[in-house]
């Protein structure tokens, strides 16, 4: 029924979601993620906890994917897997998986890196949809827990690194801030739902005084930290009081810090095509700032909100193009926690 099409299984394991996905010519057939929620109680992701829990997940996500996808191991014609960065016992588990599959089966496992896969996860199709993609070269703003950076991308595997954090990466700025505010771990969507709410311009931030395309999010904790505990001084109910309002400015800062470098990458680039990716790119509030930058003759590309966390729709996609490219795929690749794009 299969054989004119190109099926990958695509399979992610880097952090705390161990996901399965199928594509067959560039269009999902299938997208399963099993979140771990033991990592709330410690609010952080626990990395032997996590790589017990892909141990669990992994075969009944894998078979759900196909499954779903209505097709058989026997239909694969390659299987794709996050080769880093990660953690390492993470990648482990997907990786071993993947490569012991594709011996059992005689068909190639295919390394993808996380981060292009959150790049190119504007070319994810649907099923019975025609979506405008984005053309080379596009800038990509990558945001997500472990990184912050303004990508130049001029082909499918043609990256460079135009921009990045010096410090932390926006999605930890996030889950930090949150943190001190007593959400849980995660605390990104919180910030953003709280943030919805509140009224942005009632407590303010100061941007960081780094140059050029470069991002720095320490000082920012560091300013909400000093903040709050000279409020709580005067109102030990000062959060719980002012959630939204608090949400709201850290959010607005966040966001206005990330546009303003996007911004200035463009003009720096003279690439009037912007996209955004990873976690933090699920974030309404950046969200609606990229849309209101059409105004400026810029055009951009927001992933469906299930392509912006992290996903195995990505890494299928992306090991769909090593496919399509020839790319050398060969079953020796070790995982990497800090592979670079
Ligand atoms: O890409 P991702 O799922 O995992 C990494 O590769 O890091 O990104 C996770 C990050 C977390 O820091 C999470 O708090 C953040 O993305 N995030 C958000 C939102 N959804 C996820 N941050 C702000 N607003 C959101 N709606
Ligand atoms: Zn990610």
């Amino acid at each position: 029924m299969h054989q004119s099409s190109t099926i990958i299984l695509g399979i992610e394991s880097s952090c705390d979601d161990t996901a399965a996905a199928v594509i067959s010519n560039g269009k999902v057939l299938a997208n399963i993620i099993a979140n771990q929620e033991i990592h709330k109680k410690y609010g952080g992701v626990v990395p032997e906890l996590a790589s017990r829990a892909h141990q669990q997940n992994i075969v009944p996500v894998v078979d759900a994917a196909l499954k779903k996808a209505g097709i058989t191991k026997n239909d694969i014609t390659a299987v794709a897997y996050t080769n880093g960065p990660g953690l390492l016992g993470s990648l482990l588990v997907g990786s071993s998986f993947a490569k012991t599959l594709s011996i059992g089966l005689n068909i190639p496992a295919i390394a993808v890196n996380h981060m292009q896969g959150h790049i190119l996860a504007h070319f994810i199709q649907e099923q019975n949809e025609e979506k405008e993609m984005p053309e080379f070269p596009f800038l990509c703003l990558t945001v997500s827990g472990g990184h912050t950076q303004i990508v130049r991308v001029d082909g499918y595997f043609k990256m460079e690194v135009i921009g990045e954090t010096i410090d932390d990466a926006a999605g930890e700025a996030f889950d930090k801030i949150a943190k001190m505010l007593q959400l849980p771990y995660p605390g990104g969507p919180l910030v953003d739902k709280y943030a919805k709410e509140g009224n942005p311009d009632r407590f303010s931030f100061p941007h960081p005084k780094v140059d050029e395309l470069s991002f720095s999010f320490s000082g920012l904790k560091t300013s909400v930290l000093y903040f709050l505990q000279k409020e709580i001084k005067s109102n030990p109910n000062f959060i719980t009081e002012n959630i939204k309002d608090i949400c709201a400015g850290v959010q607005k800062t966040i966001v206005d810090i990330l546009i303003s470098k996007l911004l200035k990458a463009v003009e720096k680039t003279n690439i009037k095509q912007v996209a955004i990716a990873g976690g933090v790119s699920a974030n309404s509030g950046l969200r609606n700032a990229l849309k209101s930058l059409e105004t400026h003759e810029i055009k951009v590309f927001i992933p469906k909100f299930e392509y912006c966390t992290d996903n195995a729709a990505m890494i299928a996609i992306t090991g769909y193009y090593h496919f399509l490219e020839n790319n050398d795929f060969s079953k020796n690749y070790t995982p990497n926690a800090r592979l670079k794009l």
